[in-house]
C-alpha cells in the first residue's frame, strides 16, 4: 500500500533540501522547464492567468513570473511547508503569486473557474495520482482553461515493457550514486540509492503511468491536440492547447 503524497511533502526537515535532492535526482528538471517556457506560445507581455499544480518550492512558478511579467499564478499545494521556501525564491514577485493549499483530488471551485486562465502548469506532481484521479482532474483543468489555452506538464513515466523499466531505474540509480555528495549516507552506494528511492517512491504513493497512457488521458480529458514535446528516459514533457472553439 502506498504512503500518502501530501504528508511526504509537508515536512519541513525534508524541504530544506529539497531543491539540491531534485538536483541530484532528477537533473533534467531545469531543461524540461526551458521546454515548457519555449512552448508557451504566448506574447511576453501578455496579461496570463497561470495555474501551477504542485507548486512545491516554486521552481517553475518562478520561470513563469520572470518570463511574462504580466502574468499572475494560481499555485496549488497540499503542502504547506513548502510555501517559505517558494516564497523566498520568489522575492518580489510573490506578490503576483497567489497560494491555495489543496488536494488535487479536491480542487476548491473558486479555482476552477470555467475559461479563465492561459496556462496551467505541473512539474513532477500528477505522478502522485493515479490514472482515473488525473483523468478526473485534467478534466476540470480543461473547464478552467480558455479556449486555446495550455496545458503543460513536465513529469515521470514508467517504461510500457517490464525489462526496459528495470533498464531505466538501474540507470537512474547509478546516475543519483554518481551525482551525489560524497557525505550523503542515503546515496553512499547503488544498493543504500536503491533502498532509499523504492522507500521514497512508496512513502510518496508514486504512481507514473506509461508515456502513452498520460497522452491518451490528456487528450480524453479535451486536449485532443496533445503531444509529448520532449521525452528522455522516463521523463517527459507533454501537453496541448484547448481547442479555439470550445
Ligand atoms: C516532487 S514535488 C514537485 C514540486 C515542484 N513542482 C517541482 O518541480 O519541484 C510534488 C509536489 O506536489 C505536491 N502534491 C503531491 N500530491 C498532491 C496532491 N494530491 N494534491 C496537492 N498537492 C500534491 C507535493 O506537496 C509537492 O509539493
Amino acid at each position: 500500500m502506498g504512503g500518502d503524497s501530501l504528508q511526504a511533502y509537508d515536512v519541513p526537515e525534508r524541504v530544506k533540501t529539497y531543491d539540491i535532492d531534485m538536483d541530484v535526482m532528477h537533473p533534467l528538471r531545469h531543461k524540461m522547464i526551458e521546454i515548457i517556457l519555449d512552448i508557451v506560445p504566448f506574447d511576453q507581455e501578455a496579461t496570463l492567468k497561470v495555474m501551477d499544480l504542485g507548486v512545491g518550492t516554486g521552481i517553475l512558478s518562478a520561470r513563469v513570473l520572470k518570463k511574462f511579467p504580466n502574468s499572475k499564478v494560481t499555485a496549488i499545494d497540499g503542502a504547506e511547508a513548502m510555501m517559505d521556501i517558494a516564497t523566498e525564491r520568489l522575492g518580489p514577485m510573490a506578490d503576483r503569486l497567489n497560494w491555495i493549499i489543496a488536494d488535487f483530488r479536491q480542487l476548491p471551485a473558486e479555482t476552477l473557474v470555467a475559461d479563465s486562465y492561459d496556462l496551467v502548469i505541473s512539474s513532477y506532481a500528477l505522478h502522485h495520482l493515479n490514472a482515473g484521479e488525473k483523468l478526473a482532474l485534467l478534466k476540470k483543468v480543461v473547464c478552467a482553461l480558455k479556449p486555446g489555452g495550455w496545458f503543460l506538464n513536465a513529469d515521470i513515466t514508467v517504461a510500457e515493457d517490464e525489462s526496459i523499466e528495470q533498464r531505466l531505474q538501474q540507470l537512474r540509480v547509478e546516475g543519483v550514486t554518481s551525482r551525489a555528495s560524497a557525505s550523503d549516507k542515503r546515496f553512499a552506494s547503488v544498493e543504500s540509492t536503491r533502498a532509499y528511492l523504492s522507500q521514497m517512491q512508496i512513502a510518496e504513493n508514486d504512481q507514473p503511468q506509461t508515456a502513452a497512457s498520460d497522452l491518451k488521458i490528456i487528450r480524453e480529458a479535451g486536449l485532443p491536440a496533445a503531444e509529448i514535446f520532449w521525452k528522455e528516459l522516463n521523463e517527459v514533457v507533454i501537453g496541448g492547447p484547448k481547442p479555439a472553439d470550445r
